[in-house]
């Protein structure tokens, strides 16, 4: 099956040398694309600026830097994936004005305009082929299943993985993991804290369980 991972966080310019952006490091979404591919999948890697090494074996690298540099690769290649797993801590907002040269400061403080960014998991919702899976990651300190089933119903996707990024050893940084799977159809599974390398190829086995 052809999949496409984003992973990594996005860069926000505010001008030619400052941006916004997050503490995602990519390494969950490396290792979705690494287990994608050792099981033998056609993968496309879309990645936002991280400091990893890229895995063996993709169909596609895809570097990007900003949200839009990031919707523009997904929805080019999207159409012809059978499923897309949306790892990448996508920036909600962009700076509206971003300047092409360095600001200087001045005496006073500075006020930024932010403008939202394009949500690319709602808009592959929306245009979701049939057949397509569509899988989407939800970072959430409280109300973990609330939240998460939130979304996975307002984006039109066939699966949600939460993490309780307040929990020691989850999210951001992080080299283990513990994900909650919660599917459209009610089910829900819950892959204990463990490396995250180990927790990609278990999350693979219940999104694809049938041989390919
Ligand atoms: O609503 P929230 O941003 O928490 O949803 C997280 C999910 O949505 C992640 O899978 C993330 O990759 C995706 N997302 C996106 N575009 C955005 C923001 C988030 O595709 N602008």
């Amino acid at each position: 099956m052809k999949i496409l991972v984003t992973a990594g966080p996005t860069r926000e310019a505010i001008d030619a040398v400052r941006f916004l952006s997050n503490k995602s490091t990519g390494k969950m979404g490396y290792a979705v694309a690494k287990a994608a591919a050792e099981a033998g999948h056609d993968v496309i890697l879309v990645s936002g600026p991280v400091a990893l090494t890229q895995s063996d074996g993709l169909l596609e690298f895809v570097p990007v830097v900003s949200a839009a540099d990031m919707a523009e690769a997904v929805k080019l290649r999207a159409p012809d994936c059978g499923m897309i797993v949306m790892c990448a801590a996508v920036a909600d907002y962009t700076p509206a004005h971003p300047v092409d040269r360095k600001l200087k400061k001045t005496g006073g403080n500075l006020t930024l305009e932010l403008k939202r960014t394009e949500d690319i998991l709602k808009t592959l919702g929306q245009q979701k082929k049939p057949g397509q899976i569509l899988v989407g990651f939800a970072a959430e300190t409280d109300d973990v299943e609330a939240y998460a089933r939130g979304k996975l119903a307002a984006k039109n996707l066939d699966w949600i993985a939460a993490n309780d990024v307040s929990r020691p050893g989850c999210g951001f940084a992080a080299d283990t993991n513990a994900l909650t799977l919660y599917a459209a159809d009610g089910r829900k599974f819950e892959l204990p804290l463990q490396g995250k390398d180990e927790v990609a190829r278990r999350m693979l086995e219940i999104l694809l369980p049938s041989p390919r």
